[in-house]
Order: structure tokens, then C-alpha cells, then sequence
């Protein structure tokens, strides 16, 4: 069976504070809108170590910068949701 897809929003101070806080459910509702908060591993994460870029948070493997809520609907329906 495939291993589920993970996202972590880093919850580091720096992301933290630059608007992550507010990431948490903007993430949380995308998963429930979309019916796929039961396939998908959402969890927070210490500093992701790329703080110059954030706020940050990773896909699976992939680190994503600079989000906001825009960002982060985009970067979950392409990834996401097929
Ligand atoms: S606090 Fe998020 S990358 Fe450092």
C-alpha cells in the first residue's frame, strides 16, 4: 500500500511568528473540505532549518516557502488531491 502523504507546517519560532499559527486550520479545513483528512499525516514540526525563507512548511519531501493562505490551498489541491 502506498505510504500516506505527510505535510508539516513548521511551528518554529520564525514561522511561528510570520503567520503559521493561522496555517494550522487553514490546512485543517483543506483536509476536511476535501475529504482527505483521513489519508494524510498532518503534523507540526520544529524548524525546518530554511527560517530565511519562511514561513515554511514541507509536502512529503519537498520544503515550501514564503506560504500564506493562497499558497497553501494551491500547493495541497496540486499535490494533493488528483
Ligand atoms: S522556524 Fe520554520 S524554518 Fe526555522
Amino acid at each position: 500500500m502506498k505510504k500516506p502523504d505527510e505535510i508539516k507546517i513548521c511551528l518554529g519560532s520564525s514561522c511561528f511568528a510570520r503567520g503559521n499559527r493561522e496555517m494550522v486550520n487553514e490546512i485543517k479545513n483543506f483536509l476536511e473540505k476535501n475529504h482527505i483528512s483521513d489519508k494524510v499525516v498532518f503534523r507540526g514540526s520544529h524548524c525546518l532549518g530554511n527560517c530565511e525563507n519562511g514561513p515554511n512548511m514541507k509536502i512529503n519531501d519537498e520544503v515550501i516557502g514564503d506560504i500564506n493562505k493562497a499558497r497553501v490551498k494551491e500547493e495541497l489541491s496540486k499535490k494533493l488531491t488528483k
